[in-house]
């Protein structure tokens, strides 16, 4: 009997696509699996029967606002986190809450979900918040007291002294392979970013394994990318791996994407094509050893990160199965590489590009254009006076801008307008991709949304500015000026259209406490700002609560690294009504034959109320969160601003059925088996986009 059973598991073993399968059919990890491919093989739910969908249960979470998580489901719970980062356990049938933690430290900020470890008895559930990474028992959601500094590993740890009271958070769930812990992490994008470097932390004691330098050191492959000594952290950092990475369990390698260097924008200081920044990377898992890396931007001045997860599949070119790994990025272009080497399966051109006329600046000559697939959202350099949105009631203003502004391809940011497109959030966006990992087909969602991009000198800060009479602006507008005006304006009146809150009054609500909080951790796509001097910060909350005083007050500003350019400001290119300025569609979702590089189908995604005929005309709209498709053709999104839950049939792009959320839900579904029954899952918070905002997640099944 034993000898069968043995026999019967070599067997299994073997033949690897079918244990493959085995694990397509659950999600206890984030996006469904370490190959971070949205893919199940449960089949209760069908192309035929989807439209009877109903809502299982829903789960109230305590407190309300954007949720970017996707959650997991293990041994009958589901895991995940609320919009200001309480974890949960629920049950998975149910609904109903198992445990709630929370934590004094948690307020805002953005988390996508947890990693899940077990040995025998000892379960345990990962977050961050803030600078920590928290370890939870999994059964009853308290700390695990003996990992890390009573529960809590410090992200700073293993960083260089200079970071260390630098803003780093992860926002996207670490990477468990074996007793590691392998963490993403998020920081600064300006002259303050600390370095990104990968790190793996032991699971059960929270000491860290391993480092990878993601800026290199002296004697570090690709050190001769940048000035000498940018290691040190000075005014250079960032090459963070912010959205997550995939794991190929059978080789243990890892495959990174990494984010630009910082400043985004203005790389003066940092001449050379940056090693690793938006690199996809591979490393050994064990050790963090170099394996191979991949550059899909030279020198970025563009903020292109690769911002989603990439994919790992199996393809078939040239008659040959080839393990395969996709990285999608925000210009919309699909990179498919071979898993082993590293080398593009589909040739990739070296492609002149525009020198930059600002002072100081070196833009790349070229930059690495895939032939195939073609990018999956129209760019700039395509644009005419003949797309201009037919919506719009002032076309020839729009047209006029459209036509001064530089649409040039790899156009390098100056103090002129650019035109961004696809924008700084893609194309691609943090959901990423849906991949049929056996058939090698992927399908996105993306944003088609033009933004302004230019460059202004970096005001002066003169040492110790003092708030009298004799200076023109007070030391917490000073303050302002440096920190906050570039997203929320120098007027304080943001531009909401945008993304961007409005800060020149707050509610009831917003204290100078609740305030002080969102400086220093954060909130949404706003990076914390723990840095800035106390005193410093005490001065801008009174200047923003127009309570500062008159005596005069000293500012450390000067003590900050300030570049010669700064971003002015993060814009969209929009008409009178705040609609998009371009012609739709706003918004798709692309079906890609990973084998072929050929299209194989695109729609819109999304509709604009008030505007005529959505229903046979949808113009589509912005989007973040991704799909999940299953093997049998169904693919699930909701991402999108109009709030709906949509069903199509993965193999045309025909929409089978939709129905509206209580808030739109910027995250990606979940789908899972249990007693019998198969649930789709996901987070419906709302905020982003000016949606309302939400606290629920919401479970869809058959009926009973
Ligand atoms: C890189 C862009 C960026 C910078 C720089 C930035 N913010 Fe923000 N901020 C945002 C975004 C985006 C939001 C909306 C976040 C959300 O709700 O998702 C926000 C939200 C806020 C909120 C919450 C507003 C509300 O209505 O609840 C406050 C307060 C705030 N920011 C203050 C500041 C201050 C003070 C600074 C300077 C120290 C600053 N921000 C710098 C992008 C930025």
């Amino acid at each position: 009997m034993k000898c069968i059973q043995i026999i019967a598991a070599i067997f299994l073993l073997a033949s690897c696509s079918s244990s493959d399968k085995n694990n397509h059919a659950t999600w206890t990890e984030y996006l469904g699996g370490s190959d971070r491919n949205h893919y199940s093989t449960l089949s209760q739910v069908d192309t035929n029967n989807v439209g009877r969908l109903q809502i299982a249960w829903t789960y109230d979470s305590p407190d309300s606002g954007q949720m970017q998580m996707s959650p997991i489901m293990v041994n009958g719970i589901v895991y995940g986190v609320t919009s200001a980062l309480k974890a949960f356990a629920l049950d998975a049938a149910t609904g109903k809450e198992i445990w709630l933690y929370k934590d004094s430290a948690a307020s805002s900020g953005t988390c996508r979900g947890v990693a899940y470890w077990e040995d025998g008895a000892d379960k345990r559930v990962f977050y961050t918040i803030g600078a920590n990474l928290v370890a939870l028992n999994a059964v009853d959601g308290k700390l695990i007291t003996n990992f890390g500094n009573n529960g809590k590993v410090n992200l700073h740890t293993g960083l260089p002294e200079v970071a260390k009271d630098k803003f780093i958070t992860s926002t996207t769930p670490g990477t468990i392979y074996k007793d590691l812990i392998i963490m993403p992490v998020r920081v600064a994008e300006d002259e303050t970013a600390a370095p990104g470097d990968i790190r793996a932390f032991d699971v059960r004691t929270g000491k860290l394994t391993w480092s990878f330098h993601t800026i290199p050191h002296p004697g570090e492959k690709g050190y001769e990318t940048w000035p000498a000594e940018t290691y040190k952290n000075l005014n250079v950092g960032g090459v963070n791996n912010w959205t997550g990475m995939a794991l190929d369990k059978k080789t243990g390698t890892l495959f990174i994407p990494l984010g630009s260097a910082a400043p985004d924008f203005y790389g003066a200081n940092r001449k050379g094509t940056n090693l690793y920044a938006n690199c996809l990377l591979a490393l050994d898992a064990n050790n963090g050893s170099y394996k191979w890396h991949y550059q899909m931007v030279h020198h970025d001045l563009w903020d292109r990160d690769p911002a989603s997860p990439p994919n790992l599949v199996t393809v078939t070119i040239n008659g040959k199965s080839v393990d395969a790994v996709a990285q999608l990025t925000k210009q919309a272009y699909t990179f498919v590489l071979d898993r082993k080497t590293g080398e593009p399966l589909f040739p990739v051109h070296e492609v002149a590009m525009p020198a930059s006329l600002l002072p100081g600046e070196q833009a790349w000559p070229t930059q690495p254009i895939p032939s195939l697939p073609k990018p999956f959202a129209r760019e700039a350099r395509q644009l005419t006076e003949n797309d201009i949105s037919p919506f719009a009631a002032n076309k020839n203003e729009l047209k006029k801008i459209l036509m001064a502004a530089d649409k040039r391809f790899f156009a390098p940011p100056d103090t002129g307008k650019l035109l961004l497109l696809p924008g700084y959030d893609g194309g691609a966006e943090y959901g990423g991709a849906a991949a049929d990992p056996f058939k090698g087909i992927i399908y996105v969602n993306s944003n088609e949304m033009a933004w302004f991009l230019s460059l202004e000198q970096q005001p002066k800060v003169a040492a110790g500015i003092s708030n009298n009479k004799n200076t023109q602006s007070s030391a917490g507008e000073q303050v302002y000026s440096v920190y906050c005006s570039a997203c929320h304006g120098k007027d304080r009146l943001g531009n909401a259209s945008s993304g961007y809150p409005s800060l020149a009054s707050f509610s009831q609500k917003q204290t100078p406490t609740y305030v002080h909080q969102i400086i220093n951790n954060g909130k949404g796509m706003m990076p914390g700002f723990a840095y800035i001097s106390k005193e410093d910060k005490q001065q801008l909350v009174e200047y923003l609560f127009g309570t500062e005083k008159s005596e005069a007050h000293s500012t450390n500003l000067s003590s900050a690294p300030r570049d010669l350019y700064r971003h002015s400001g993060y814009k969209k290119f929009l008409d009178d009504k705040g609609l998009p300025a371009i012609a739709p569609p706003w918004g798709t979702l692309t079906a890609i034959d990973l084998n072929t590089g050929q299209h194989l189908w695109q729609t819109t995604l999304g509709i604009t109320p008030g505007l005529p005929d959505q229903d046979t005309h949808p113009t589509g709209c912005e989007s973040y969160g991704g799909p999940i498709i299953t093997e049998n053709g169904l693919l699930l999104i909701a991402a999108t601003k109009d709030g709906m839950f949509r069903a199509f049939n993965k193999y045309t792009g025909k929409l089978l059925w939709q129905v509206k959320l209580p808030a739109a839900s910027f995250a990606t579904p979940a789908v899972y088996f249990i007693d019998g029954r198969q649930y789709i899952v996901i987070a419906c918070g709302g905020e982003k986009l000016g949606t309302p905002k939400g606290n629920k997640l919401v479970a869809f099944a058959l009926p009973k």
